[in-house]
């Protein structure tokens, strides 16, 4: 019999997160890296050396907002345990209290071979023989706010950015900055109006030509300059390149690795992989990758992976493209019931809301009329599926079909979708922004059958309207850009130096500009993403950068708290028991296959009202990983009027009706990262739930999920 003084004792460890000790506050992550306290921003200067891995950081040492710029640091020997140590490069001020010098990002790389110089004896062998240090090189942007004239007598303008130097000959733990700094003083002639937005370099050594090489950005241009060097103190410009892919806002914190494809020592690709802020994904910071090819003084991207949004695929059929803006959808040959009778493509650039980005030409479909009010259907003439891929533009509101509802009184669609047979067997909705987004639809099960769109609006709430455009049919699907996260919160990713090709690991810093300064936590502000170990894989036929967390993770997990596998998920939601504390903080692994539904998913942090969680899933309509996090809890960093930050984040994950799709999630106290069995869709989300939505759920939707397993294991804290 469990005595009484166990239960408390029991109910105290349960909720260990109460009792007041070291990283236990409130949204204190568990097994991701956050300083004691104050602001953090880009992971810097990742290099492995001597056993250790380490991570500095661009760190507040003053506040837990932006400002006073010095690099952080902490070491670790298994990326998973993390010991801090003091600040490594801090914020440097006059008497009057300006500032001088800030730390910005950039990377550091260990001087085997003492080409810089920097080496000093630090004691003699036996045999009397000196031994010298091994220094660390630390390269970063030197970002100046004040005008002012160095002691070694260069002049500095207010606002700029040069790259410097410092090193270490005790491993990391004390620094001096070099006495030639900065050693690239301003960009090339041709953009020397851009010394203010010149910054991020990362630096790794060249074996093939035993050089140096530098990436550095020019933030608003667009392009990344190619430097490579002896010494690390003399650069010389080798080439630049840019702009390709996306390129909104700014392009920041540029890296340059190779990895092998498929595992294949014979085939090696270069990846370029950086952050764009604002103009990611969602919005806000995001990042993207390029593969190419390297040979020492040029990166040449592969065509395969140029990406135009408007560029259509070879061997594509485009089926509508909405261009005759003075025709009704009956002189299309569509038809259209309600407020759009009558009506036909719009001119995006009139329609009044906002600003419609994204589309191609001119014309688009639009639900948006006279307002967010107008309902009724718009439908295209039957055609025949010909080809595996039906590829479209979209944006617009997030509520999706629900088969469940649909032509009920509780129906509130805004779609996008596919009838075949009668059925709608493909669906899309927007996700709360007027970007179109270029989303895929595997129809190769249906080959030769007859079908048609139709776009369904019943709903007149706030953003229920969709816009759609260049409906298109092709052998492949059509990219969207290669983002390496598609959820909010992944940005400034850096890769380690000093380790293999075959261990190319990357952390990211998991927040985001558009309201990284504003999320609800204290004393510290900022979380690093799980650092997650890179390769590249073939899939459909093209070359993807898939990432997984590190295997080293695994010495967190508890055994198994939970493990089932059901032939055939009811509709509805299904309450699974995940013991306390490790319902806030988990891995669970979803695999299934399609039944009768149209969504399956899992349901974590939520309360007993359903009125607070966190829906990650798979929609097998609109063929994409989901997490939503519209009632996930504190929302106030992005509850904007009149337009909230979007609260629904999907990665496309194109499948075939047959196919098992694997989820593996990992849940902390306040971020949640989803990947999909490849490791190819992957969505980083920030949440901050009520200590007690602790029930964890899973769902389908609309009809069965089929040949479900759920396995769960605990993670337990790496702080405490
Ligand atoms: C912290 O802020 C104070 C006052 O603004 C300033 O004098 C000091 O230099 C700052 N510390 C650092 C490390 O930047
Ligand atoms: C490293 O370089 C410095 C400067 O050239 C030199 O004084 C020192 O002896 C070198 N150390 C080694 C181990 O080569
Ligand atoms: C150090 O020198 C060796 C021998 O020349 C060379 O093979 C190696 O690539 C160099 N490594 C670095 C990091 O300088
Ligand atoms: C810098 O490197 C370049 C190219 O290797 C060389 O021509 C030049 O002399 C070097 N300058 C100095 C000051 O060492
Ligand atoms: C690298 O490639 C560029 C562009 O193709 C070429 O101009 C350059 O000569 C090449 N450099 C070397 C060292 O092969
Ligand atoms: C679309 O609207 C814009 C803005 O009013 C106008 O400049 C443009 O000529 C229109 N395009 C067509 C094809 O009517
Ligand atoms: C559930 O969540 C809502 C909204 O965040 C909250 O007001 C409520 O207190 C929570 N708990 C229960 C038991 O409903």
């Amino acid at each position: 019999m469990v005595s009484l003084t166990t239960c408390v004792f029991l109910v105290l460890l349960g909720f260990g997160r109460l009792v007041h000790s070291y990283y236990t506050e409130e949204y204190r992550p568990q097994f991701h890296f956050t300083p004691e306290q104050n602001w953090m921003n880009d992971p810097n200067g990742l290099v492995y050396y001597n056993g250790q891995y380490h991570l500095f950081y661009q760190y507040n040492p003053n506040g837990t907002t932006w400002g006073f710029m010095s690099w952080g640091h902490a070491v670790s020997t298994d990326l998973v345990h993390w010991k801090h140590l003091p600040i490594a490069l801090e914020c440097e001020s006059d008497s009057n209290g300006n500032v001088l010098q800030m730390f910005f990002s950039g990377s550091a790389v260990v001087d085997v071979n003492n080409t810089s110089g920097f080496a000093v004896p630090v004691g003699k062998s036996r045999y009397g023989k000196v031994i010298y240090s091994t220094p660390m090189v630390a390269i970063y942007t030197s970002n100046y706010p004040t005008a002012h004239t160095q002691s070694n007598g260069v002049v500095i303008r207010a606002g700029q950015q040069s790259q410097s130097i410092a090193f270490s000959n005790d491993n990391g733990l004390t620094w001096t900055q070099y006495e030639g700094n900065p050693v690239i003083e301003s960009p090339p002639a041709q953009y020397a109006d851009q010394y203010q937005q010149f910054r991020d370099p990362f630096v790794f050594w060249y074996a093939p030509s035993s050089k140096w090489i530098m990436v550095a950005s020019l933030a608003m241009e667009h392009i990344l300059l190619i430097y490579s060097s002896d010494d690390l103190k003399n650069w010389t410009l080798q080439s630049q390149f840019g702009p390709e892919n996306a390129r909104f806002g700014q392009w920041e914190c540029p890296s340059l690795f190779p990895l092998y494809v498929d595992g294949n020592k014979n085939t090696v690709k270069w990846v370029i992989l950086m952050g764009i802020n604002p103009g990611g994904v969602i919005t806000g910071s995001g990042t993207q990758y390029i593969l190419g090819s390297f040979n020492g003084t040029t990166f040449v991207p592969d065509p395969s992976d140029v990406y135009d949004p408007s560029q259509i695929p070879a061997g594509s059929t485009v089926f509508q493209d909405f261009e005759s803006i003075s025709s009704s959808f009956e002189e299309l040959g569509w038809s259209a019931t309600g407020d759009f009778s009558g009506l036909g493509p719009q001119n995006a650039s009139t329609v009044q809301v906002w600003d419609i980005m994204g589309y191609l030409g001119t014309g688009v479909m639009t639900t948006y009329l006279f307002g967010d009010i107008a309902k009724g259907t718009i439908t295209s003439p039957t055609f025949t599926i010909t080809k595996q891929y039906i590829s479209f533009l979209i944006a617009g509101g997030y509520y999706p079909y629900n088969p469940a509802t649909a032509g009920t009184p509780d129906d509130n669609q805004v779609s996008f979708s596919l009838v075949i047979g009668g059925q709608v067997v493909h669906s899309q909705t927007g996700t709360d922004t007027e970007d179109l987004v270029w989303r895929n639809w595997n129809v190769a099960g249906w080959m030769g059958q007859e079908a048609y769109f139709i776009v369904t609006d019943v709903n007149t709430g706030p953003f229920a309207h969709l816009h759609v455009d260049e409906i298109i049919f092709s052998d492949s699907p059509k990219d969207e850009g290669n983002w390496f996260d598609f959820g909010p919160d992944y940005y400034a990713a850096a890769t380690y130096n000093g380790l293999d090709i075959n261990h190319r690991t990357v952390i990211g810093w998991m927040n985001n500009w558009a309201y990284a300064q504003n999320i609800p936590t204290s004393p510290w502000r900022s979380a690093m993403a799980v650092p997650r170990t890179l390769a590249l894989k073939t899939i459909h036929n093209k070359v993807r950068l898939v990432q997984q967390p590190v295997s080293s993770l695994s010495s967190l997990y508890t055994s198994k708290l939970y493990s089932k596998q059901i032939q055939s998920l009811r509709a509805g939601e299904t309450a699974i028991n995940v013991p306390a504390p490790y319902n806030a903080r988990m891995k669970l692994t979803v695999q299934f296959t399609r039944g009768s539904g149209t969504q399956f998913g899992v349901i974590l942090r939520a309360n007993t009202t359903d009125t607070q969680e966190t829906v990650i899933g798979y929609d097998f309509l609109g063929q994409n990983v989901f997490v939503d996090r519209f009632k996930s809890g504190d929302n106030s960093f992005v509850d904007w009027q009149p337009n909230p930050y979007p609260g629904h984040f999907i990665a496309t994950l194109p499948t075939k009706s047959t196919d098992c799709i694997t989820l593996n999630i990992f849940l902390d106290w306040s971020s949640v990262e989803v990947f999909d069995g490849q490791g190819q869709a992957v969505i980083t989300s920030q949440i901050f739930p009520l200590d007690d939505s602790a029930q964890v759920k899973l769902f389908s939707v609309g009809g069965t999920t089929n040949l479900v397993t759920v396995s769960v294991n605990g993670i337990k804290s790496s702080w405490t």
